[in-house]
């Protein structure tokens, strides 16, 4: 939430600008820039998103300069306006502040610095980071900022900007990540790798309590005792061209078709005829064979995905998993012990409530794994060991194709995880090498059929997604996905469970999203269908192609190859992430960027 960009060494406004686009999907309230020309601070910041800011800034955007820190922001503290945009500055109009995550004890330090006589124009908690620098200025930013950032209690990444200081820009954090690079003629910070990689592509993740300072040619990086510590690189490979939208009309569509790519790239150097091989974990060979818990925790999409990991991995040995929402996880009394091993999704790898709930674990004593898209994000770096689902960065805040690879990775984990324990399941591992395939035909020929159903949906205010056994997590995810990019209601259920409230809520105007393949759940599928039919709701179903009982007694259909029971979330998924996409386009929605939301949600 928020995204953060800051460089020093010789460059424009422009460029600033262009970083803080890359950023653009950890939040659009409004955005900002600030830097020093001929000894004054220029700050410039407007609600709204980066190309707003763009256009106020056109006649300045060749303007050379020789550094700059910018700021996109998810607001939490005052309402988005030009006021509470970042970056914030001080009573000296010199210092120039951005900042993500939330300062607990701001009403208090801003309290402080009142009857200390700061000035405050703003309602967010940054500025009293702005007044506390100025308070501790005396010369050296980097000790100015140290000891600002003594005081505050909560979450922060910052960077700082002073106009008398010429040759350096600072930037701490505490929870709320930041990455540091520097190509020799050019430093930079932000909050992710998505604006350094068409520079650099060895980067360093900054810990907990770290402070950088950057000039143009290097960094420093110091702990918060002024300690200068050695610096530790991570090798990018993302490919640049992956952060654009290459012809497609939005990062969301282009996701859903990479899709397959995603999928074989999980799957590369990972089977060997039909057995998993997962180098990451061969130091774990025993423990997993002793294993008798598995805990996942994640959040939202990541959630739906662990849930799916449970229903298939049942299907291959009973066993005990508990999949949890993160954000009530990590305050219950949870059971781990050394033969528990906790699981956390998130794409991202830097959710809090994820990060919080894995802390917990491992105050307890328990094993972590994390499974991750964002190679150094601060997941990997706190677990135990990492699985990376490789799908490259994901733009659009809607996730779609790291939930694939998300599902691909915890497939092939749960295989390998059965295959230890004394499993053998060889023509599983060959039809999952088999889906790129299948997922590459069904995309490219079923969008525009899916568009056509889609288009005929648009005007509903309610939809009800449904499904049995392993596709029921699958519609808490389609559910997921209309609400979030459409603002349409949109709620998930089991379809055993309609009978027992939901059902009251059907009628003509509140179509049904039912999800009724070839498996063995199917029978009992058509039975919830006919039960709303009975209703007058229509029903969309997603069923197997050539199958007349679905097809005879639904409205729409979007038809899926015939495959084997446990391949079909990732087609259904791909299935109603295209709906919703028409969904949204359909009502010309910012289908990139919806409203009240941010990807990498920094706070709790
Ligand atoms: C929905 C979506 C969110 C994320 C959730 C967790 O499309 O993107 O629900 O799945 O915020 O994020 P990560 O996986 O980064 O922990």
């Amino acid at each position: 939430m928020c995204g953060i960009y800051g460089f020093i060494g010789d460059g424009t406004v422009e460029d600033l600008v262009n970083g803080l686009k890359k950023l653009e999907y950890r939040g659009y309230d409004s955005a900002g820039i600030a830097f020093a020309k001929n000894g004054s601070l220029i700050i410039e910041k407007h609600t709204g998103k980066v190309d707003q800011l763009r256009e106020f800034l056109s006649s300045n955007l060749e303007k050379r300069i020789h550094a700059g820190i910018a700021h996109t922001r998810w607001a939490t503290h005052g309402v988005p306006n030009d006021l509470n945009a970042h970056p914030q500055s001080d009573c000296t109009h010199k210092i120039a502040v951005v900042h993500n995550g939330i300062i607990e004890n701001f009403s208090t330090l801003r309290s402080q610095l009142q009857a200390e006589g700061h000035k405050f124009v703003s309602q967010t908690d940054t500025e009293v980071v702005a007044h506390l620098v100025e308070k501790y200025f005396n010369g050296d930013l980097l000790e100015a900022v140290r000891r600002a950032v003594e005081d505050l209690n909560g979450t922060y990444a910052i960077g700082v900007l002073h106009s008398d200081v010429k040759n350096e820009i600072i930037f701490a954090r505490r929870k709320s990540p930041l990455v540091v690079a520097s190509d020799g003629k050019r430093s930079f910070c932000a909050s992710d790798v998505t604006p350094l990689i068409s520079s650099v592509r060895d980067v360093m993740f900054l810990e907990d309590g770290q402070l950088a300072r950057l000039t143009a040619g290097d960094f420093e990086i110091f702990e918060s005792t002024s300690k200068n510590v050695d610096k530790k690189f991570h090798h990018i490979d993302w490919n640049e061209k992956d952060a654009e939208k290459g012809g497609f009309k939005h990062f969301m569509l282009k996701e859903i078709y990479e899709e397959p790519r995603v999928i074989s790239d999980a799957l590369t150097g990972r089977t060997y005829g039909g057995r998993i091989a997962f180098d990451e974990l061969s130091e774990w060979k025993d423990y997993l064979k002793n294993l008798n818990k598995l805990n996942v925790v994640a959040c939202g999409t990541s959630y739906h995905a662990g849930l799916i990991f449970k229903y298939f991995f049942e299907n291959l040995r009973p066993f005990n998993i508990e999949v949890e929402v993160s954000s009530e996880y990590r305050y219950r009394n949870v059971f781990v012990d050394d033969k528990t091993l906790t699981i956390a999704i998130s794409q991202s790898g830097e959710t809090a409530d994820t990060l919080e709930s894995i802390r917990l674990v491992k105050s307890l004593g328990g094993k972590v794994l994390a499974i991750s898209n964002v190679v150094g994000s601060t997941l990997t770096r706190e677990a135990d060991k990492t699985l990376y689902i490789n799908a490259g960065p994901e733009i659009s805040v809607a996730s779609t194709k790291a939930y694939i690879g998300q599902m691909m990775v915890l497939y092939l984990l749960a295989l390998h995880i059965d295959s230890i324990m004394d499993g053998k399941h060889p023509e599983i591992v060959k039809s999952l090498n088999k889906l790129p395939e299948i997922m590459d035909n069904f995309i490219t020929s079923s969008n525009s059929k899916i568009k056509k159903v889609a288009n005929k949906y648009v005007g509903y205010a309610n939809f009800m997604y449904v499904g049995r056994g392993i596709n029921f997590p699958s519609a808490l995810e389609g559910a997921l996905k209309l609400k979030e990019i459409s603002y349409t209601n949109a709620v998930g259920y089991q379809a055993g469970e309609l009978k027992h409230g939901p059902i009251a809520l059907l009628d003509e105007k509140f179509p049904v999203m039912a999800v009724a393949v070839s498996d063995e759940l199917k029978e009992k599928m058509i039975s919830n269908i006919l039960e709303t039919k009975a209703r007058n709701a229509h029903v969309v179903a997603i069923l197997t192609e050539g199958d007349s009982d679905v097809s005879s007694v639904v409205n729409d259909s979007i038809h899926l190859p015939k495959l084997p029971h446990y391949l079909y979330p990732f087609l259904v998924g791909s299935a109603f992430q295209l709906f919703a996409y028409h969904v949204a386009d359909g009502r010309n929605l910012s289908i990139d960027m919806p409203r009240n939301l941010a990807k990498s949600v920094t706070v709790e």
